[in-house]
């Protein structure tokens, strides 16, 4: 039977089912110890991580025997795809499977942002009565910009004309006839940049996207966007962020994921109570649901890799 490795955590019924076609060793918390996955990955076949598992090349090089890496979940930043293809390692993703659960939280925030809700809410809890303090503002009509159309930009889409919303997008990859399909508007980054009252992004972390959203960027959002971020920190510039809300260029945040995680204390001491702005700790992918997808997907991709 072929030795697979599982570094970060995964839906119990998956690994059981793993178990039954494989030697399987479990570990939730193995990501924190390089040393130890240099040691266990030494004799697998197959590796499944999620995103704090760091293969690169130089934990790579001990793995002698490994012909497939499956990924619980979208971005590849943690992986060297380049190194896995020189060695003919399948690299197999989970793309759309957390998808429903990144958009959910793309929406629910938008609301929460536009709305105003976390200002009124905190107010409200320190004992104040704050009902004209703050403005609240409706989803409908709105323009909301989707940088990236993949898996989750196509959801958010989705629920955001649900509410009404006009959406555009930039992404110089797809197929423009998607245009139709979506109902949407396919644009330049400037114009999505310009025109969005709501911006969020669906891109994969690479040497193109990193610090895309900077304050070059920031200055153009002449809206007062709200902006989200679910895909990867390095790709918002977070102390220009700071400065554009601070500097009224844009009238909110939500940021899932950070340019480190955990993320630094003296970031954390740039927000205050007075900040329209949420902060998640890397979660807007991670449900039950979406982990049993996840888990459920890679497993049988694996499976049948081997049969
Ligand atoms: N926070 C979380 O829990 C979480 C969960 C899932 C995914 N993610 C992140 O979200 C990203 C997007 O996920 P997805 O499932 O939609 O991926 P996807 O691969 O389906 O879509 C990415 C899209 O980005 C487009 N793109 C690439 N470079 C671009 C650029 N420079 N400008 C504009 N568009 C560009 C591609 O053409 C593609 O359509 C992932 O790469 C991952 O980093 C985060």
């Amino acid at each position: 039977m072929k030795n697979i490795l599982i570094t970060e955590f995964m839906n119990e019924d998956s690994i059981n089912l793993l178990k039954k076609n494989f030697y399987v060793n479990y570990d939730k918390t193995m990501f924190e110890s390089e040393e130890k996955i240099k040691k266990e990955i030494s004799n697998c076949e197959a590796i499944i991580v999620r995103n704090k598992t760091q293969l690169q090349k130089y934990i790579l090089d001990n793995a002698l025997n490994l012909k497939f890496v499956g990924r619980l979940g979208v971005g590849l930043d943690n992986i060297d795809k380049e190194y896995c293809e020189k060695k003919n390692i399948h690299v197999q993703t989970a793309t759309g499977m957390n998808a429903d659960s990144v958009a959910e939280y793309v929406i629910g925030s938008s609301l929460y942002l536009i709305k105003n809700i976390i200002l009124f809410d905190n107010n409200t809890k320190k004992g104040l009565w704050p009902r004209s303090s703050f403005t609240s503002n409706e989803l409908k009509d709105k323009i909301f910009g989707l940088i990236g159309f993949g898996a989750i930009g196509k959801k958010v889409c989705k629920l955001a004309k649900n509410f009404g919303a006009k959406v555009v997008s930039y992404d110089p990859y797809i197929n423009s006839n998607l245009e139709n399909e979506f109902n949407l508007k396919f644009t330049t980054f400037e114009e999505v940049i310009k025109t969005s009252n709501i911006i969020s992004i669906h891109v994969p972390l690479n040497e193109e996207t990193k610090n895309l959203i900077n304050s070059n960027v920031f200055n153009k959002m002449s809206k007062k966007p709200i902006l989200i971020n679910t895909s990867r920190g390095s790709i918002v510039n977070e102390k220009d962020l700071i400065d554009a809300y601070k500097n009224k260029n844009i009238s909110g945040f939500a940021l899932d994921v950070f340019g480190k995680e955990p993320v630094e204390d003296n970031f954390y001491k740039k927000i205050d109570d007075t900040f329209n702005c949420i902060l998640t700790p890397h979660i807007s992918g991670v449900t039950q649901e979406s982990n049993k997808k996840i888990s459920e997907f890679i497993t049988n991709k694996l499976i049948t890799f081997f049969n």
